[in-house]
C-alpha cells in the first residue's frame, strides 16, 4: 500500500503537498464558523473525551476541518475517504501531521483495494462512534468486522444513499446500532444537497472541460434536492435544462419550475451534457448511450458510480481527451464521461463550497456527540428538530442577519383554535 503513504514521493514534494495542504485547511478553517462554536462546546464539555471516532468522508478541506475540530475537543479520530477518486491529496498529506489525536489513511485515484484496504485501517482502532457518507463503513461492521459490533455505540450518516442503505438494514432487522440521520436534517439537505451540489457540479463540470454552459442544451436525471440544485444552476448560467424523473411528483414540481419534463431517452437524444444524480443504478443505461449525438458530454453528480454504464462504455474504443475526461468511440460518435463516472463535484471539483459545508459538519459535530453520550435504539434515528433550529440560528447569526421573533401573544395565537378575524 506504497501509493497510499505518498511513498513514491521525495521530500520536496511531500513539503509542497503539505503546504499547500495547510493552506486549504486553514483557509476552510476561517469559513466555517458554526462548526467552531460548537466545535468549542463539545470540547468544554469534555464529552468526546478518549471517544474513537472511525470517519469515512470525502478527504478535503472541509472534511479536514470536521476531523480536526473532533481530534481537538478530545476524541480520538481515524480518517479514511469514501471514494476512491474524491481525496485531496495536500489536504489528506498534511492531516496527517496536524493534530496527535488524528490519524489520516487516504489518497486520489486508489484501487478498490487500496480503498478497503483504508477503510479497515479505520475500523482497527475499534471505534465507539462511525461517521459515514454512503455507508461503506456500516456496512464492512455489519459483514466482515462483527467483531467491532460490541464497541460501537452508533454513528452518524451524511448522504441520502447512505440513508437509504441504513434504512434498508432496519427494515430487515439487520441495524445493530443507531444511525444519526444527518443527511435529511433541514440544515444538510435544504443547503448541501440542493445548493452545495448544484454549485459543487457546476464547478467539477467546468474544471473538467472548460466548455461555456450557456446555450447548451443540458438533462438533470433526477430531481431530487441535487438534481434541483443542478438544474437550478445550470439554469443559472443560460443553459437550456430539462428534467428526466421518475417520480410523477417531482416531475410536476419540475415543471412548475419551469423545466421541460421528458423520457431521458428522448431528451438524450439531443443532449449537449447529461449529468446523474438519482441515487439509483442503470440510469444512463446502453440503450440511451447508444442514441447520444456525437460530442455528448456524460457527468454523475450520485454517490456511486453506478448511475452511467461506464462497463458498457468501456467496451468501445478509449482514450484520454483531457485531466478528467475520457472520450468513447461509440458506433462512430465521440462522447465524453467525466471523471470516470465518479461524483464529478468532488472527483473534477473541490466538492460543495465551505460554508455550506459548516452547516453539514456543524450537525456531524453534533451528531457524533449525541451518539457518544446518549442512548438510542438500534435505528436511524432523527436529528433533534431543536438543534436544528439551533445551527439555523447560528448561521444567520454568523452571515450578520438578524430576524424577527414570535411575541407571546402570535405564539398563543399559532396553538389555539381562535379564529382570524
Ligand atoms: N466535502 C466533504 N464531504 C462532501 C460531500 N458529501 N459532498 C460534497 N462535498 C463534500
Amino acid at each position: 500500500m506504497n501509493y497510499l503513504n505518498f511513498d513514491e514521493l521525495d521530500e520536496n514534494e511531500l513539503a509542497d503537498l503539505k503546504r499547500s495542504g495547510i493552506d486549504r485547511i486553514n483557509w476552510a478553517r476561517v469559513h466555517m464558523p458554526v462548526l467552531k462554536i460548537l466545535g468549542n462546546e463539545i470540547k468544554a464539555s469534555n464529552s468526546l473525551k478518549d471517544i474513537k471516532i472511525a470517519m469515512a468522508l470525502h478527504t478535503e478541506a472541509k472534511t479536514g476541518v470536521l476531523a480536526l475540530t473532533l481530534a481537538e475537543a478530545g476524541a480520538k479520530v481515524r480518517l479514511t475517504s469514501c471514494n476512491p477518486l474524491s481525496t485531496d491529496d495536500p489536504v489528506a498529506y498534511a492531516l496527517k501531521f496536524s493534530h496527535p489525536n488524528l490519524e489520516v489513511m487516504a489518497r486520489h485515484g486508489i484501487s478498490r483495494d487500496e480503498y478497503y484496504h483504508a477503510l479497515n485501517w479505520a475500523l482497527d482502532m475499534e471505534p465507539h462512534v462511525l461517521i459515514d457518507d454512503g455507508g461503506d463503513l456500516v456496512k464492512l461492521v455489519h459483514t466482515e468486522r462483527k467483531e467491532l459490533l460490541d464497541n460501537v455505540r452508533g454513528g452518524c450518516e451524511e448522504t441520502t444513499t447512505g440513508i437509504i442503505r441504513l434504512k434498508a438494514m432496519a427494515e430487515e432487522g439487520e441495524l445493530k446500532f443507531p444511525m444519526m440521520n444527518v443527511n435529511d436534517c433541514a440544515m444538510k439537505h435544504l443547503f448541501d444537497n440542493r445548493y452545495g451540489t448544484g454549485q459543487s457540479t457546476m464547478d467539477g463540470i467546468m474544471n473538467a472541460t472548460n466548455i461555456t454552459i450557456a446555450g447548451k442544451k443540458v438533462v438533470v436525471a433526477g430531481y431530487g434536492w441535487c438534481g434541483r440544485g443542478i438544474a437550478m444552476r445550470m439554469k443559472g448560467m443560460g443553459a437550456m435544462v430539462s428534467i428526466a424523473e421518475v417520480d410523477p411528483i417531482k416531475a410536476v414540481e419540475a415543471v412548475h419550475d419551469g423545466f421541460a419534463v421528458q423520457k431521458l431517452l428522448d431528451l438524450a437524444k439531443d443532449a449537449d451534457i447529461i449529468v446523474t444524480s438519482t441515487g439509483c443504478r442503470g440510469v444512463v443505461s446502453r440503450d440511451i448511450i447508444d442514441e447520444l449525438k456525437d460530442g455528448c458530454i456524460l457527468a454523475n453528480s450520485g454517490h456511486f458510480d453506478n448511475e452511467i454504464d461506464v462497463a458498457y462504455l468501456d467496451t468501445f474504443e478509449k482514450e484520454r481527451a483531457r485531466e478528467h475526461v475520457h472520450s468513447y468511440r461509440v458506433k462512430g460518435k465521440r462522447v465524453y464521461l467525466l471523471s470516470e463516472g465518479r461524483l464529478v463535484n468532488l472527483a473534477s471539483g473541490q466538492g460543495h463550497p465551505v460554508e455550506i459545508m459548516d452547516m453539514s459538519f456543524a450537525i456531524q459535530a453534533a451528531g457524533a456527540e449525541l451518539i457518544a453520550t446518549r442512548e438510542f435504539l438500534p435505528a436511524v434515528v432523527e436529528f433533534p428538530r431543536s438543534l436544528d433550529e439551533r445551527i439555523a440560528s447560528l448561521k444567520l447569526a454568523t452571515m450578520g442577519f438578524e430576524v424577527d421573533s414570535l411575541s407571546d401573544e402570535q405564539k398563543e395565537y399559532l396553538t389555539s383554535w381562535e379564529e382570524g378575524t
